[in-house]
């Protein structure tokens, strides 16, 4: 498989790295530290095209291939996975549910904004007791006739309080299970709907994560997304492709830790040399390399799986799997490679290490794409 980029491709990697360096690395460290929201970054990649990369043009979007925005978001996730996330939410579970699923008067009305930025939307599915076993929902969303009633809890709502607009999985009918789930465009200013408290996290602390409250919200007909019962289809094809985007955020969390531990490695002197001259260390550069481009072939492939029109949950779910992992791994290893400083904020790749972590449990548990790939393979 070819993975040369074009012209295009290369001018946008690039414009997304000169962002990641210009705008999200001054002030990194206090956001993490602050648990504070991009705010103003948000809206500058807003403007850059990068809240609706895969959109029309039509609707407000960049109009470009699922390769361009797994590009931007490897290169926004190597200096801040914090506001990678909100990008990958935006696009891959918001705008793309909407724009794929959506009526043309729900595109008017929510796509437009959320594609330019001048809104964000989050994705509302994990529940306190329904996290991996998302068939089971709680939140019930009770026909009545011109409007769902909506109740119920949700949890680790990414983009959580900064949201205007809500993608909510809901079930309407417990006797058909998860062909009586349905999803629903909740607006912030509803009625009866209640942000919960923000989560003190381990990492990806620059991104706000709360629990939501629904109590009573009275959601149009015309808010559902999809026939009836098409909800659980709609979570499941969009956390496809919402996979993909994280992939490539865990792809970049360990390119930048790789990165940076190599440049250390040139520069830190012991026993009378640079540490780079130490096979301890150049073994460790090596495997990091390998893995990295091995993760980054198998994300590359996914987002050209989706590109042509094939199926991409077996090769989106082993991306994540693998890229995961690698983000883990590699981000250890950097910050061993810094010793002392490692372990120190200043150097970065203790907060790669923790953000690591998220992209092993968000948008499906490595668990969970184990159940996806095995299932996938065996089918054959
Ligand atoms: N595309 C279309 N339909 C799909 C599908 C897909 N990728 N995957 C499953 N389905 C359909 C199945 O075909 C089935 O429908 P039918 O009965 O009509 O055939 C239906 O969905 C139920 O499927 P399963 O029987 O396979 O359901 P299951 O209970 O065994 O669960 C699962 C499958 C893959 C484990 C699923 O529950 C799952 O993905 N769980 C993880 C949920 C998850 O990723 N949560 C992340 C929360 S979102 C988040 O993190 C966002 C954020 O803020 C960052």
């Amino acid at each position: 498989m070819d993975f040369t980029l074009s012209e295009e491709q290369l001018m946008i990697q690039q414009a997304a790295r000169d962002f990641a360096q210009q705008e999200l690395l001054p002030g990194v460290i206090e956001r993490d530290e602050e648990q504070k929201f991009p705010t103003a970054q948000v809206k500058m990649m807003g403007d850059l095209g990068f809240m609706g990369m895969m959109v029309d043009p039509e609707y407000g979007g960049s109009g470009l291939d699922t390769l361009s925005y797994v590009l931007v978001m490897e290169e926004l996730s190597k200096v801040d996975a914090s506001a990678s996330v909100i990008v990958s939410v935006n696009n891959s579970l918001v705008c793309w549910g909407l724009e794929t699923f959506g009526t043309k008067e729900q595109k008017e009305k929510y796509l437009k904004r959320l594609a330019t930025g001048e809104i964000i939307g989050a994705f509302c599915l994990s529940e306190p007791e329904a996290g991996s076993d998302a068939t089971s929902q709680k939140t019930t969303a009770i026909d009545k006739g011109d409007h769902y009633l909506l109740n119920g809890t949700k949890n680790w709502i990414t983009n959580g309080s900064s949201a205007d607009v809500y993608l909510v999985i809901a079930q309407t009918d417990a006797k058909k299970k998860h062909k009586g789930i349905n999803a629903l465009i909740v607006e912030k200013d509803m009625e009866g709907f209640e942000i919960g408290p923000k989560e003190n996290k381990l990492g990806i602390r620059g991104s706000d994560t709360h629990s939501l409250n629904f109590n009573d919200v009275k959601v149009p007909k015309e808010n559902r997304i999809g026939e009836d019962g098409f909800g659980f289809k709609f979570a499941m094809k969009t956390l496809a492709g919402g996979r993909i985007g994280i992939a490539a955020q865990a792809l970049g969390i360990a390119a930048g830790a790789y990165e940076l531990a190599k440049k250390y490695s040139k520069e830190r002197k012991a026993f009378g040399t640079e540490i780079m001259n130490h096979q301890a260390i150049a073994f460790k550069l090596a495997d990091m390399h390998t893995q990295i481009e091995a993760a980054r072939f198998l994300v590359y492939k996914a987002a050209c799986d989706k590109d042509r029109h094939e199926n991409y949950d077996l090769s989106g779910a082993m991306a994540k799997l693998y890229a995961s992992q690698v983000a883990m791994e590699t981000t250890v290893e950097a910050v061993q490679i810094h010793g002392g400083n490692g372990f120190v904020k200043d150097y970065h790749v203790e907060r790669l290490m923790r953000d690591a972590k998220i992209t092993q449990i968000y948008e499906g548990t490595s668990e969970i794409q184990k159940i996806v790939i095995s299932r996938s393979v065996l089918r054959d």
